[in-house]
This record gives C-alpha cells, sequence and structure tokens, in this order.
C-alpha cells in the first residue's frame, strides 16, 4: 500500500456509530497503517443533497474529526479536509459537470434511491449533480483507491467515467480510481432495523459505557432460549453476537456456542462487556481530545491547507489542458 492514496469520506450529519467503525474506520487506520497516503474528506457541502440546511454543521464536523482520531487516524500521516475549504476541488465540478448529460445524471440509482427516501417536498440541483461532485473530491487527490460500500459504486463508475472523458478529450491526466469494497458486517440497529444514525437504533461509537449497556438491554431479541448464530433465520441475536465476535476477534459461531442457553439475558451481558472493552481506550482518547478544541481546529486548519496545495496543483493542470492558460 506504500505510495498508494486512498480517498474516503463522511458526510458531518452526527457522531459515528459502531457499524461506521466496523465497517469502515477500522479498515482506514488499517490502510494508513500499511503505508497508504490516506485523505478523508468531512463532506459537508453534501450534507445539502437531502435537505434544505446543513445543521449543527460546527458541531458534527467536530464530532467526526473527533471519531477520527480517536480511532487512529493520524493527522500526522493522513490528511482530513472539509469540502467547503478547498477552493480549487470546488471549481472541478465545472469542467466534470461538462462531461455528462442530464439523462446520465438521472440515471444513478443511488440518487433515485435517496430521492426516495428524502422528506423534501422539491429535489435539488445538488442532489443530482453531488456524485459528480465527489468524483471531484477523488480526482483532485488523484487517489487510486476509494474504500466503500455497495451503494457507492455508481459513483466510482461516475468517477471512472468522468476521468476517462477528461483524458480523451484533452489529454491524459486523471486516474481511473478502483473501488475497494468493504465486507461491511451486518450490524442492526438496536430495533432490529438497518442501525442508522437518523433511526436513534445506533450505538454511537463515543456514547458512555452506561448508555451502551442500556441501549443493548433494549436490543430486539426473540422467542428462543439457546443463542446461535443464524444470521439469515434470527437476524437480531446473531447480529448480536457478531457484535460481540467483531470486538473479541473471534468466530460468531463460538461466541454463540459459549452463550448457548444462558438466554438473551447472558447473551446482552457478553456484548456489553465486549464492546465497552474493546471501545474503552477509543473513548478515553475521544474524551481526552474533545478538551481542546483549539488543537482540533488546528487539526483541521492544516489539513485543508495540505488539501489547497493538492487541489490547486489539480486545477492548474487541468485549466492547462484546457487552453486556459493567460499569462
Ligand atoms: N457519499 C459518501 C457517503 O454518504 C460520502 C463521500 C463524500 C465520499 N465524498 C466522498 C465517499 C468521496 C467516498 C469518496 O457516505
Amino acid at each position: 500500500m506504500t505510495g498508494i492514496r486512498v480517498l474516503t469520506g463522511d458526510r458531518p450529519t452526527g457522531p459515528l456509530h459502531i457499524g461506521h467503525y466496523f465497517g469502515s474506520l477500522r479498515n482506514r487506520v488499517r490502510l494508513q497503517g500499511q503505508g497508504a497516503d490516506l485523505f478523508v474528506v468531512i463532506a459537508d457541502y453534501q450534507v445539502l443533497t437531502d435537505r434544505d440546511v446543513a445543521e449543527n454543521l460546527q458541531e458534527y464536523v467536530e464530532e467526526l474529526l473527533l471519531d477520527y482520531l480517536a480511532v487512529g487516524i493520524d493527522p500526522a500521516a493522513s490528511t482530513i479536509f472539509t469540502h467547503s475549504h478547498v477552493a480549487s476541488l470546488n471549481q472541478l465540478l465545472l469542467p466534470l459537470l461538462s462531461l455528462v448529460s442530464v439523462a446520465e445524471l438521472r440515471r444513478n440509482p443511488t440518487v433515485k434511491d435517496e430521492i426516495a427516501a428524502s422528506r423534501q417536498a422539491r429535489v435539488s440541483g445538488l442532489m443530482f449533480t453531488y456524485p459528480v461532485h465527489q468524483a471531484a473530491d477523488i480526482l483532485f487527490c488523484g487517489a487510486d483507491v476509494v474504500p466503500v460500500g455497495q451503494d457507492q459504486l455508481p459513483h466510482l463508475e461516475l468517477t471512472r467515467l468522468l476521468a476517462r472523458r477528461f483524458n480523451e478529450r484533452y489529454g491524459q491526466l486523471f486516474t481511473e480510481p478502483e473501488a475497494l469494497l468493504g465486507e461491511a458486517p451486518a450490524l442492526l440497529g438496536v430495533d432490529g432495523r438497518k442501525m442508522s444514525k437518523s433511526r436513534k437504533n445506533a450505538i454511537a461509537l463515543g456514547a458512555g459505557e452506561d448508555e451502551t449497556a442500556n441501549l443493548i438491554r433494549r436490543a430486539k431479541t426473540d422467542a428462543e432460549r439457546v443463542i446461535t448464530y443464524e444470521p439469515e433465520r434470527r437476524p437480531e441475536v446473531s447480529s448480536l453476537v457478531l457484535l460481540a465476535a467483531l470486538c473479541q476477534d473471534r468466530r460468531p459461531e463460538d461466541v454463540a456456542e459459549e452463550v448457548g442457553d444462558g438466554g438473551a439475558g447472558r447473551l446482552k451481558a457478553v456484548v456489553t462487556e465486549a464492546l465497552n472493552e474493546h471501545l474503552r481506550p477509543i473513548r478515553a482518547r475521544r474524551a481526552e481530545l474533545a478538551r481542546d478544541r483549539g488543537e482540533l481546529r488546528r487539526i483541521l486548519c492544516a489539513g485543508n491547507e495540505k488539501a489547497n496545495a493538492v487541489a490547486d496543483r489539480t486545477l492548474g493542470a487541468v485549466r492547462d489542458r484546457m487552453g486556459m492558460v493567460y499569462s
């Protein structure tokens, strides 16, 4: 991974939860540890795709940054930045938009799903064009690899298409990035539905130990006494078993067998203990970092500065290829 540039990111819409942690944050830290040059975008402009106003941005950006730092993303080795403070990245949107048709933008299956799920009365232009903006996130820094979930694959395909079209029209410049599909573990929320910030069924990375215990105590299970790991037939119980297994780096089958006829009560005690223990150092670090807001701001400023230098260079090369050279 040495010399490989990796870009990924999140929308600052609230603190991250254990689904994000086991699904993607851990993987980012692993890539960083293997020598990848990691870029992480805090996608503040992208918050506006499915809502009129991005609320509590200052707070959410700080929370996200705290989550990143607490799990081990190292600002000395990696670059954490926000969309809104990297002007040249945003300007790349214009040439990239010229390379895609409205029909192609309308066909994006993830955008279609998000429009269906949105509570907004009207669909904004940003909803249709943010995948192109996301392509700018990826292309400005010449990312080779983009770790993403399944739902982001159409955006990756679009990014590759835009890179190809730019290169064909104006000469070779952009690398076509590869998607790195993480095997996101099937962790359900405590109500048995998909874990999500907005459903209030998630366990936040920074939650306290008592809060974590209470959430797990409330978690949905089923009427069968003996605990087994059968994700298809017993999704709620299996999700809890899997969570303990991920924390302890064991096979879920072994965790289930050990709990056995201890039932749901015993299972919940095991999961609570395993999760709180696994997250203890991360949460301690998070709490410590949270005490120095000035330092957080300095870290973000430094990340934005690095991203700006890279984006300015890329935009310069783009203008060059496009004949926008006036001096
Ligand atoms: N769309 C991503 C999400 O909702 C966040 C994101 C923004 C992103 N820019 C990106 C992910 C670039 C990967 C690469 O999770």
